[in-house]
This record gives C-alpha cells, sequence and structure tokens, in this order.
C-alpha cells in the first residue's frame, strides 16, 4: 500500500513538472509572430559593454531582471550574431538554443508563475557582422560609422545588440555601462550618473533612466561629442551631444528646442522624462530616432555641414519638432502592437504642424496639411491597418496627421485637445491601442466617432477636406 502512494505522488509531481513549457517565441504581435517573447515580464535591463573602436567588436553582459507571467521549463530572448560566452539563470549556468533571432534558455531549474529571475548573457563579437541576417525592415541597431557608433532599433533591431524582449508592449528600465577608449564620449538614455577614468586609457560611462522604455527607444552612442546644455520649463534639463566640428552651428539650429517643450507640454501634459537632448551623429542619415531622453538625428540637419550633400529634406525645425512630440507620443506612450503605429508618426506629423502653426501662424500650418494631404490624395491608405512592409511610409505619416485635424474639425479646438490630454494622461509610460484611443475620443466627445474613424483608418483612401487643404483658394479670404 505504502509502495503505491509513494507511486502516486510520483506520477503526480512528474505531471507538475510537465505542465511547465516552453515559453513561445513570440509576444503576439499580429504582424510579426516572432517578435518579442511570451511567458515573462522584463523589467530591467542593465549592459555593461567593453567597445574596441577599432575592430568595431563589443563584449561585456546583459543582465536581464524579469518575472515570469507562467509555469516555464524555458523561455526566450531575440537576439542576433555575436558569440555567447555564457548564460546564467539566477546564477546557475544555463542550456540555450539558437535559431536565428531567437535565443531558447533552458534554466537549471525550471521558473514558476510569477517568480522573478534573472538572466545574464556574456557576449562578444561584432554587430551585424553576419549580413545574410540584415532585413531592413527589422532596423540594424548598433552602426559604426567612420567618427562612432550610434543605434536605431525602431522597430525591432534592439536584439542586434543585445538580448532583449524585442516588443514595444514589453517596457522595462535601463541602465548602461559603455567603456570606451579615450576621447571617445558615450551619450545614452537618461542621465550621465557616472565617469569612471580606467587604468588602460579607456574611460567607462554610465548611464541611467529611472522611467521604462520600449527596446527599440535604447541608445548608446560614441564619438567626438561636446555637450551644450540649456533649461527647459521648470528647470527640465536639456543636454545635446554634437559633434565638435558642428557644435556652434548646431547649438543654433536645435535653440528652438526648450520653447517647443513648452508648448508640447501646455497641449498634452507636462514633458515625461527626467532630461530631453539630442545627440547628432556626424554622417548624413537622413532619417531621425525619438531614441527616449536623446533623439538622435544625422548632419544633413546642420546646414553646410555636408559639403557634397545637395539638401531638400524637410526643414530642420520640423523634423526636430517631430522627434520631440514622440517622446509624449511613441515614448511615453507607445504603441501595444506595430500595427497602431499611426499613434507614433501620425501624432509627431501632426505635432510639429501644431508647433509651426504655434510659432509660425495660420498659413505656414495650412500649407504643411496642404502639402500632406497631396501624399494621400487619390491613394488607397489604411492608417489602422497599414501592413507589416508598411509601417512607415505615406499612409501613416501624412494620413495619420490628417486623420488627426479632421477629428479636430470634427469636434472642435477644445474638445480635440481634451481628447489628447485624456489619452495622453491615461496611457502614459505604458502602451495604448488605436482602439483604446478611439475609446478616449468617443468618451471625451460624447460621440459615436466609428464613421469617422472607419473611413479615416480603416475602409482605405482619404476623406475629402476642406478647399484650402486641397490647394483651392478659398473664396473669402
Ligand atoms: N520613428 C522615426 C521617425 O521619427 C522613423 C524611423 C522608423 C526610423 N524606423 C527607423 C529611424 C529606424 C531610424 C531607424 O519618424
Ligand atoms: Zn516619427
Amino acid at each position: 500500500m505504502r509502495k503505491l502512494w509513494i507511486l502516486i505522488v510520483i506520477l503526480v509531481s512528474g505531471m507538475v513538472v510537465q505542465a511547465q513549457e516552453p515559453g513561445s517565441a513570440g509576444i503576439g504581435d499580429p504582424y510579426y509572430p516572432t517578435l518579442g517573447n511570451g511567458g515573462y515580464d522584463a523589467l530591467s535591463y542593465a549592459l555593461d559593454l567593453d567597445v574596441d573602436m577599432e575592430n568595431n567588436v563589443i563584449s561585456g553582459s546583459s543582465t536581464m531582471e524579469a518575472e515570469a507571467t507562467e509555469d516555464l521549463s524555458s523561455f526566450h530572448l531575440d537576439f542576433i550574431g555575436f558569440e555567447i560566452e555564457s548564460i546564467e539563470v539566477n546564477g546557475e549556468a544555463a542550456a540555450y538554443l539558437r535559431n536565428g533571432r531567437e535565443l531558447s534558455i533552458t534554466p537549471e531549474a525550471a521558473l514558476e508563475d510569477g517568480e522573478s529571475f534573472t538572466v545574464v548573457v556574456a557576449y562578444t563579437g561584432e554587430p551585424n557582422e553576419d549580413l545574410s541576417q540584415q532585413s531592413a525592415l527589422y532596423s540594424s541597431g548598433w552602426v559604426r560609422y567612420k567618427d562612432g557608433v550610434f543605434v536605431a532599433s525602431e522597430p525591432a533591431g534592439a536584439a542586434r545588440w543585445f538580448p532583449v524582449n524585442d516588443h514595444p508592449r514589453d517596457k522595462a528600465l535601463y541602465s548602461f555601462r559603455i567603456t570606451v577608449p579615450e576621447p571617445y564620449v558615450v551619450a545614452a538614455n537618461g542621465l550621465l550618473q557616472d565617469v569612471i577614468i580606467n587604468a588602460d586609457d579607456t574611460t567607462t560611462y554610465v548611464w541611467s533612466s529611472e522611467y521604462v522604455m520600449a527596446s527599440y527607444l535604447a541608445t548608446v552612442n560614441i564619438g567626438d561629442f561636446v555637450v551644450q546644455t540649456d533649461e527647459g520649463p521648470d528647470g527640465l534639463l536639456i543636454r545635446n551631444y554634437f559633434p565638435s566640428r558642428l557644435t556652434e552651428d548646431a547649438e543654433e539650429v536645435f535653440a528652438p528646442t526648450a520653447d517647443m517643450i513648452e508648448y508640447f507640454s501646455s497641449i498634452f501634459g507636462p514633458y515625461p522624462f527626467e532630461a530631453y537632448g539630442v545627440v547628432v551623429a556626424d554622417l548624413p542619415l537622413f532619417f531621425a530616432l525619438e531614441t527616449q531622453t536623446l533623439s538622435l538625428f544625422g548632419a544633413e540637419m546642420i546646414p553646410g555641414a555636408l559639403t557634397d550633400i545637395l539638401s531638400g529634406w524637410q526643414s530642420p525645425e520640423s523634423v526636430i519638432a517631430h522627434e520631440l512630440s514622440h517622446q509624449w507620443f511613441g515614448d511615453s506612450v507607445t504603441p501595444e502592437n506595430w500595427e497602431d503605429i499611426w499613434l507614433n508618426e501620425g501624432f509627431a506629423s501632426y505635432a510639429s504642424a501644431l508647433w509651426l502653426e504655434h510659432s509660425a501662424g495660420e498659413a505656414v500650418f495650412e500649407n504643411v496639411m496642404r502639402q500632406y494631404y497631396a501624399q494621400i490624395e487619390g491613394r488607397n491608405y489604411t492608417p489602422g491597418d497599414p501592413g507589416p512592409n508598411r509601417l512607415f511610409g505615406q499612409g501613416i505619416y501624412p494620413q495619420g496627421a490628417w486623420t488627426l485635424h479632421a477629428l479636430r474639425m470634427e469636434v472642435g479646438d477644445e474638445t480635440f485637445f481634451e481628447i489628447l490630454r485624456t489619452y495622453y494622461e491615461r496611457y502614459q509610460y505604458s502602451n495604448a491601442s488605436t482602439a483604446d484611443f478611439i475609446q478616449v475620443a468617443e468618451e471625451v466627445s460624447g460621440q459615436d466617432l466609428t464613421d469617422f474613424f472607419d473611413a479615416w483608418l480603416f475602409d482605405g483612401g482619404a476623406p475629402s477636406v476642406p478647399s484650402w487643404g486641397l490647394g483651392i483658394d478659398d473664396e473669402e479670404d
């Protein structure tokens, strides 16, 4: 009898062990099933990296603190390239397997739902060494250029420089210890906490932020930067990292930043983070990225910086306003899934038009909106469901901006700005979906806006707009 009981206990405990299953290889993004991972919530990442600038090799470790959200026999991280030296979970060596961007880790002891755990991955190698794993769609992450390094990872290039739950829905805290040879300077997200001069002619820069961040917004920039500081509203620290040869001109170009923060704070709500600023990489980028607390720009922003490049890009001021406004919409309120990207880019495109309306007047604003309309007229865009290959196209930027402007005309200025403030306040430091925004708009306006949002976001095509938006002169003036 006793033996039978022991047998039953063994069988039952065997079943319990079997109930611990592998965490899924994707977080559940409808467009990209393998982005992010399931079964846990990343709480923080501490990156401790040594950068060999000559050979473009980074080596060090990433420490992730996480909490299991189900019983786990194994779990995934996203990580591309590099040589893994070791992986420890809760201080014990863990087994792992790699397959493309999926890194599957089996800890010595299974993890229980609700359990906190620590993963340390030690690694070394050249970022993006294996170009066959390149995909423009997923972004390049860490990029070495002649004078330094920048990191731009939207939507999913963070996995190209550290092991990560690479999806905006799993925000976490970040800290960075980046060691570079003299005389390089490192700028990353948050506040510079420490600068340690080492015996071997290297310097360690310690950066961290006390606010959660999506992985695509994490950045490390290395260059011969000079820091220029300014003060925003309520004493907010503004610190800009400019290439030394461009400092004076760059300072002039970015001078409106403090006024822009003041204006956006007045219409959206208080600036969300402990500091703001920009970093300018000394090469032509022709893109900019709203990396949290420290937006990234290329040298084309500075007139005369690039002698061999014909300019003709957007006005620097509108791009500066665009990236700044993302700190509210994109960084603080972050898309739930990538299909919600118009909540970033439509908002930022409209915010830069709002800045011009405020600072330059109605005629300039109307001109910008007219240009936006010209890019969507006669097309069949669906910003609410752009498809996985069209996250950053015209169906998102100008049609997203026009969706907001049309909403403003539909509900009136007062209600419109109340909608923006309510939406921002409700979802700050968190994630929101298109349905969440529509819900706030209907709640605040008291109107059923189903047909309105269907027409602008889902049905395809641009609804008609006022005659000035079409470039036709109004009779009245
Ligand atoms: N979010 C950027 C903007 O402000 C555009 C962007 C999308 C980007 N993916 C990127 C920039 C990758 C740099 C790298 O509009
Ligand atoms: Zn943008």
